[in-house]
């Protein structure tokens, strides 16, 4: 087998990638571990900033997020029993954020992938990746019980955190950075009308809680809790319970509870590996950084990583612009940063530290007061929520 870009990894990353070059007529063919209902039963984060919105026009996947999605003028934090809002249209002259969920993002993606006719391959367990260095990088994997060999000109490691991708790159030629947070975030679905109109961040001594949802009918919601929690000793009930305790006592009075109908604990983490290419192989989205989830930027990331390789790979089939391969990562780790940055700090000032002593604390609750009652502070806020702007190529 042959193509250009052999891309490793059917999530939103490596979707969004095939399809834009696709578009711009570069032919890729995508390998993917799991099957795609599985791919599809993933819950994930559900905020997209009006960057990504625009790429999923321009890859022509945004028709149902344009119906479907909401468009969120601003959101709330809550704290010493009351609710601030962050006014983002008018804070970033006009910039918005819209509601839509990962998986309805992946959907899409996968239905437009089918009718583009090219090729995916799912339930492929065994990728490995060969000759990075070289001229003509290979794939090798068992699909339908058949050993297969992938040629191409370039590998685009779309596999996400737990990917082989970032693992083939040589110890000696990749350094990572990282911070374990020491908490989690229990998460649960339910088809109950959310309790504002806006998404909640409340920083609570019991620990940080966050109200979101994902159409008017269906809510997501999120307790911070401690890493030895488990999933089974959380009935509904509790849930609720813990949620209406963490949230200002109006609000708590107006929520509507429910059964769930999905429940689980993720760790919060923030990791960058650099650089993010090796020879031939270039990592997108959760394989080469990952945020904890308090600023919405995961899958924000990932789109800006795949705007820049896509306009990169462009600029190398349509130009010959070999030379901008080697910027890929110098340029995708600028914005990185910033929302690694932006992501840390917003889980900093909003969750309860376990192991934080009383000068911390007030420290930490001074600068969240600050913040919301200063014009600087609220911009700050709101242009780092909204997205910063995408780096140029050239
Ligand atoms: N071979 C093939 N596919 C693999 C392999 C492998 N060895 N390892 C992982 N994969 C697949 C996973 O099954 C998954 O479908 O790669 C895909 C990676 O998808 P995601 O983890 O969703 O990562 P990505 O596409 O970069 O999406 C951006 O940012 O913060 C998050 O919630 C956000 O998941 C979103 C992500
Ligand atoms: C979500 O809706 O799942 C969500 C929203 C905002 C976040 C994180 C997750 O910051």
């Amino acid at each position: 087998m042959k193509t250009q870009v052999a891309i490793i990894g059917a999530g939103p990353s490596g979707l969004l990638l095939g399809q834009l070059l696709h578009k711009a007529g570069i032919d890729n063919i995508i390998i993917e571990r799991q099957s795609p209902d599985y791919v599809l039963s993933r819950i994930r984060a559900g905020v997209l900033e009006q960057g990504m919105v625009d790429l999923l026009h321009e890859a022509g996947v945004s028709e149902r997020m344009e119906q479907e999605g909401i468009v969120h003028d601003g959101f709330e934090m809550a704290f010493a029993g009351r609710r601030v809002r962050i006014d983002l249209k008018q804070l970033t002259g006009g910039k918005t954020v819209t509601v839509y969920g990962q998986t309805e993002v992946t959907r899409d993606l996968m239905q437009a992938r089918e009718a583009s006719g090219q090729i995916t391959l799912y339930t492929v367990p065994d990728v490995a990746l060969h000759d990075l260095k070289g001229e003509n990088p290979k794939l090798t994997f068992t699909h339908n019980g058949e050993q297969v060999q992938l040629e191409c000109d370039y590998i685009a490691g779309c596999d996400g955190f737990h990917g082989v991708a970032r693992q083939s790159i040589p110890e000696d030629s990749i350094k990572t950075f990282e911070r374990v947070y020491p908490f989690g975030w229990l998460g649960i679905l339910a088809d109950t009308p959310p309790v504002s109109e806006e998404l909640i961040y409340a920083s609570h001594e019991r620990g940080f809680a966050l109200c979101s949802m994902r159409s008017p009918t269906r809510t997501r919601y999120y307790l911070q809790v401690s890493l030895d929690e488990k999933v089974e000793d959380w009935s509904d009930e509790r849930f609720w319970e813990e949620l209406k305790r963490r949230l200002p006592a109006d609000t708590a009075a107006k929520l509507v509870t429910g059964p769930s109908i999905e429940k689980s604990i993720a760790p919060l983490r923030s990791f960058v590996a650099e650089p993010m290419q090796y020879g031939r192989l270039f990592l997108v989205g959760d394989a080469a950084h990952i945020v904890p989830p308090t600023g919405a930027k995961g899958l924000n990331l990932a789109a800006s990583d795949v705007s820049t390789l896509y306009r990169i790979m462009c600029k190398v089939y349509q130009e010959g612009r070999t030379d901008l391969l080697e910027r890929y990562s110098e340029i995708c780790l600028k914005r990185i940063w910033k929302a690694e940055r932006f992501s840390w700090w917003m889980t900093s000032i909003l969750h309860t530290f376990p192991d934080s002593d009383d000068f911390s604390q007030r420290i930490q609750s001074s600068e969240l007061d600050y913040y919301v009652h200063s014009d600087a502070g609220l911009t700050t806020i709101a242009e780092n929520y909204v997205g910063l702007p995408y780096e140029p190529i050239d």
